[in-house]
């Protein structure tokens, strides 16, 4: 060591001695260097980002099961965020089909501590179409604070993550594959970072929710998870799902777009050659052009992901018996009330085909007349509401199917077999960044719920800074964190009475007795969700 590499080191050394972390860390694949971020609160913890968890999923990887990463030699550094992953509709630069990475953000400092510490990884939604775990998106600056280590993943999405021929060829569910490598990943390498692999969470909003419920489907998961929170989605949301004919012409209609479809000859061996040699950015901007490929029930193989009805797995305990946090928004659909107009339309779509009413994983006996039963559906919500409640409760309509009744419907059927909490957030605040109200309907619309679990600074928004919110929504950020915390380290989100809680204990949802913990301005403890609606 020549001595001016001599002093850098020294100094480097001091550095680290004087903050007291360890910036390497051992994974199983090698060596990766991290840094040291600082909470808003000046809490510190350390950081590694975009680390790798399985190969680039790219070549003859492309739409198919993410493998085994390989070991890598030297220090692989993890201080910055990884490529996003392709999302439909977005053009940024940093997307790329390399981008199969998480983040593992832990609270222990160095590696020789002694008591590990419980872990939540947390599934990001966006339909499935987009979305990302970007630090500036999910900062676990503020979860962090209750000690609990945090891993937030990235998958494929799109055509890359979901597409599938309804066969063996690409039998679908990529993203999903990618979701159960990263928990597995995490299962085997949490403990390098002061992680207790015994006691991971699994969570996720929205399409990350929905996903959450699919892990538990599956049964390679058995024993890498003992808990999951659930919000607002489920595998039963009707957006989380598709048959696999829909699949396969999605799959055909992608190759039509990009050459003449004839060459396929409905070939489903044909058209992924074509489909894998075509490059990323072209099948990217095919995808902008067609619908969404969605999760499928996949042919019986070794690989497969999900090859049984999800409601009949959760119908007859088939899945991943853990405790479960799940819930909802008290009125997912209110963005929708945001442009009046449209709104009027929409209604006057459904008003005058009355079978939209009818929710697209509705069965309905065929010698049953298809417009008497969404008739039926529409005077649930809408029959005898006075004239200028008729658009709220026409918001209230399309919140309940698009995502609260299967959020109900997970939960009845899960509290057969394992513990449920279920919770209605109505809290509405300025923290959740939508204003939108409507005559009839609730107000606190979907996705406000990461906003006050999660650090997030994008050009438009930023709760960094939480004294620029009013006390009340500061006290709500406060009250969420600690439930959801409180259930990642002892599955039970009110384990003890406290004062920030309100002293309330949150009963579990049983089928017979649907209680639920209301997340409002103060927490209270009432029965039926969204009863009638
Ligand atoms: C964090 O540290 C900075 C610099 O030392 C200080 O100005 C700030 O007041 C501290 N913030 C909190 C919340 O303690
Ligand atoms: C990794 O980070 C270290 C320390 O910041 C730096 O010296 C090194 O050049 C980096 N390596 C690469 C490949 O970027
Ligand atoms: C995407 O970005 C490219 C280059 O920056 C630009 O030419 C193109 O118009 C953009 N497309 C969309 C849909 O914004
Ligand atoms: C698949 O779903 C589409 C759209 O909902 C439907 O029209 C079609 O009948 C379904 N096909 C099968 C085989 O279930
Ligand atoms: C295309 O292939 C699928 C799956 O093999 C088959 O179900 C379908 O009937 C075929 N379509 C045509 C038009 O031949
Ligand atoms: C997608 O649509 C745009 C505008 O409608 C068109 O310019 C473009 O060529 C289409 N791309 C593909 C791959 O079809
Ligand atoms: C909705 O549109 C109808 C005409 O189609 C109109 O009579 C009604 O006033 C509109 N309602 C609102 C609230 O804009
Ligand atoms: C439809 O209803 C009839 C009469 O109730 C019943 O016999 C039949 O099994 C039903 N069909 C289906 C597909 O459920
Ligand atoms: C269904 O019922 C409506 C009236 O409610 C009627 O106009 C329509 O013809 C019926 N359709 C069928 C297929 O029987
Ligand atoms: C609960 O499970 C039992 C069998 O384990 C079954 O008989 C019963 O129908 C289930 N209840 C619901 C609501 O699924
Ligand atoms: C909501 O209203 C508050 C207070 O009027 C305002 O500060 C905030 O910017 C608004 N948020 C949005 C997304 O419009
Ligand atoms: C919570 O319980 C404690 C101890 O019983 C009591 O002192 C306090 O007033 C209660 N707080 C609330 C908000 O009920």
């Amino acid at each position: 060591m020549g001595s001016r590499h001599l002093l850098q080191f020294l100094i480097l050394h001091l550095l680290h001695s004087t903050l007291g972390f360890d910036e390497l860390v051992t994974v199983n694949e090698g060596v990766l260097r991290g840094r040291l971020l600082t909470t808003p609160k000046n809490g510190t913890f350390r950081a590694f980002q975009g680390v790798p968890y399985a190969e680039p999923p790219i070549g003859s990887l492309r739409f198919q099961a993410p493998i085994n990463r390989e070991p890598w030699e030297g220090v692989l550094n993890a201080t910055q965020d990884s490529n996003v992953c392709y999302a439909i509709g977005s053009n940024t630069s940093s997307q790329s089909e390399d981008c199969l990475y998480l983040n593992v953000y832990t609270p222990i400092l160095t590696n020789d501590e002694g008591s590990p510490v419980p872990v939540l990884v947390w599934i990001h939604g966006g339909g499935y179409t987009h979305g990302n775990a970007l630090y500036s998106n999910f900062g676990p600056d503020f979860l962090i604070e209750k000690d609990i280590v945090i891993v937030t993943v990235s998958y494929r999405l799109g055509p890359f993550g979901f597409l599938s021929t309804g066969d063996l060829t690409v039998p679908g569910n990529a993203g999903h594959k990618d979701q159960a490598a990263a928990i597995k990943w995490t299962f085997e390498n949490i403990a390098s970072f002061g992680g207790d692999p015994s006691k991971i969470t699994l969570a996720g909003q929205s399409a990350g929710a929905s996903s959450v419920g699919y892990q538990l489907l599956y049964k390679g998961n058995e024993g890498l998870i003992r808990g999951a929170i659930l919000e607002s989605g489920s595998p039963l949301s009707i957006w989380s799902f598709q048959n696999s004919s829909q699949a396969r012409q999605y799959a055909f209609d992608l190759g039509s777009l990009l050459t003449d479809s004839t060459e396929f000859a409905n070939d489903s061996q044909r058209l992924l050659q074509f489909l894998q040699d075509v490059d990323a950015e072209s099948l990217h901007a095919a995808s902008n052009n067609l619908t969404t490929p969605l999760p499928v029930k996949e042919p019986v193989h070794d690989a497969a992901f999900l090859t049984e009805n999800q409601y009949s797995m959760l119908e007859t305990g088939n899945f991943i018996r853990v405790p479960i946090l799940i819930g909802t928004n008290s009125e997912e659909e209110i963005h929708r009330a945001a442009d009046l107009n449209k709104l009027n339309k929409t209604m006057d779509q459904y008003e005058s085909n009355i079978e939209n009413f009818i929710p697209s994983d509705f069965i309905v006996n065929d010698s049953l007349n298809q417009s008497d039963i969404g008739k039926l559906i529409r005077n649930l919500y809408l029959d005898g509401v006075p004239e200028d409640e008729q658009m709220g409760h026409m918001v209230r309509f399309l919140s309940h199917t698009t995502f609260t009744n299967p959020m109900i419907k997970h939960a009845n059927l899960a509290s057969n077999y394992t513990d449920v909490y279920f919770y209605v957030f109505s809290y509405d605040g300025i923290m959740g960044n939508v204003n939108v109200t409507i005559k009839g309907a609730d107000s606190v619309d979907h996705a406000e719920d990461p906003r006050y679990l999660f650090k997030k600074v994008d050009s438009s928004y930023s709760n960094a800074d939480l004294s620029k919110f009013p006390t009340s929504d500061i006290l709500t950020h406060d009250r969420l964190i600690e439930l959801w915390t409180n259930f990642v380290k002892y599955l039970n989100p009110t384990p003890e009475l406290s004062e920030l809680l309100q002293n309330v204990t949150w009963p579990m949802f049983t089928e017979n007795e649907a209680k639920y913990l209301n997340i409002g301005a103060q927490l209270q403890i009432q029965n039926n969700p969204k009863n009638p609606y």
